[in-house]
């Protein structure tokens, strides 16, 4: 029996992949390459095992879905294989539904056509927009504020509605911000371009490949002005997913889950912890406002602990710490030769 994780090559799978290969599960990774690499999966390979499976495949690709689910005897899927970027889904919506939402219909098809009944599903504390109140729970009212927000709550209800009628089991695990990197500093966070989320920006400035740091705006409402944000460790993130699969045998039906730490940090704490981690300056500009910026949003965390057992244990120094390691091992990336 073996774990199907799609998107395996990617930043939380290739963390979530040695994790579970550490909790003696097989794990075969499957993933299309577009916004990942060959060296990830090698990167994997090195931390686990060097037979360890890889399927270069779409996860809209149901046929192919489905061999890897014979060829592996897979019994279980962590669905990650998305598109994640907020600005480019603002420009190319059709793209962004089109792949995310088709890919978890032909995991999903491939799943029920071969009796695989246990899901773990990627999503997002996006799905929660601006929320009224902090921290939010599970309950509080989701609303999508862009079209990759809109791909998340989509694929959530399409998910929701197959369990209800299916032997389908769904853990819908919503992230908080994911930073860090695992602790050899082997495997981390590789954006293509140039990065738009706030940690791997600023490790690029500390690394020298970037200038200077854009801090989105210093007139929230918040004690320093800056927006506020739950940052958790990949790490902890990988955790998450395992005690998630093993509460799968427990639960049947279709679940929200927050991962997140309970804390948040404003981008200027952010700034100032990462300044102190790396012993150096970083240069920051303030700036403007980023347009579908939420102010403030962090997770109640209670129900992953009561459900899942499980509670993110890393600080922001620890992330910030690891990040760091893999950055400099690897200025430009997993391609990096260092
Ligand atoms: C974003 C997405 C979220 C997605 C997540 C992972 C939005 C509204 N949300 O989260 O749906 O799941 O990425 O890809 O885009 N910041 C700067 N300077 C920078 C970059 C960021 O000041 O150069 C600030 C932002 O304004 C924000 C904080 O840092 O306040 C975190 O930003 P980021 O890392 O991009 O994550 P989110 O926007 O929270």
């Amino acid at each position: 029996m073996s774990v199907l994780v799609t998107g395996g090559a990617g930043f939380i799978g290739t963390h979530t992949a040695v994790v579970l290969h550490e909790s003696g599960r097989d794990v075969v990774l499957l993933d299309d390459l577009s916004n990942s690499s060959n060296e990830a999966v090698n990167a994997v390979r090195s931390l686990t095992s060097p037979d360890l499976p890889f399927v270069e495949a779409d996860a809209a690709d149901q046929a192919a879905v489905g061999r890897a689910i014979v060829e592996y005897d897979v019994d279980e899927v962590i669905h990650f294989a998305a598109y994640k970027s907020v600005s480019e889904s603002v420009e190319k919506p059709l793209a962004y539904y089109s792949n995310n939402v088709g890919s978890t219909i032909g995991v999903v098809q491939a799943m029920i056509d071969h009796g695989v009944s246990r899901l773990v599903f990627s999503s997002s504390c996006t799905v929660y927009g601006e929320p009224d109140e902090v921290p939010v729970t599970e309950t509080s009212p989701t609303r999508a504020v862009n079209p990759y927000g809109a791909t998340k709550l989509v694929c959530e209800q399409l998910l929701a509605d197959i369990a209800a009628v299916s032997a389908l089991d769904v853990m819908l695990l919503r992230y908080f911000n994911p930073v860090g990197a695992h602790p050899s500093g082997d495997i981390g966070e590789d954006p293509s371009g140039v990065p738009t989320n706030l940690v791997p920006f600023l490790m690029q400035v500390a690394v020298g490949r970037l200038d200077r740091l854009n801090v989105f705006g210093d007139d929230y409402n918040t004690p320093d002005g800056s927006a506020i944000r739950d940052y958790i460790h990949v790490m902890d993130l990988a955790d998450g997913h395992v005690a998630a699969l093993d509460a799968l045998t427990a639960n049947t039906g279709c679940v929200a889950v927050n991962l997140g730490t309970g804390k948040g940090y404003s981008v200027l704490e952010v700034v100032a912890a990462a300044t102190e981690v790396i012993g150096a300056p970083i240069p920051t500009e303030v700036v403007g406002r980023r347009a579908g910026d939420v102010e403030q949003i962090w997770a109640d965390p209670t129900y992953a602990a009561e459900i899942l057992g499980w509670r993110a244990t890393r600080s922001l120094n620890e992330m910030l710490a690891d990040h760091w390691r893999w950055q400099q091992q690897h200025p430009t990336g997993h391609k990096d030769s260092n």
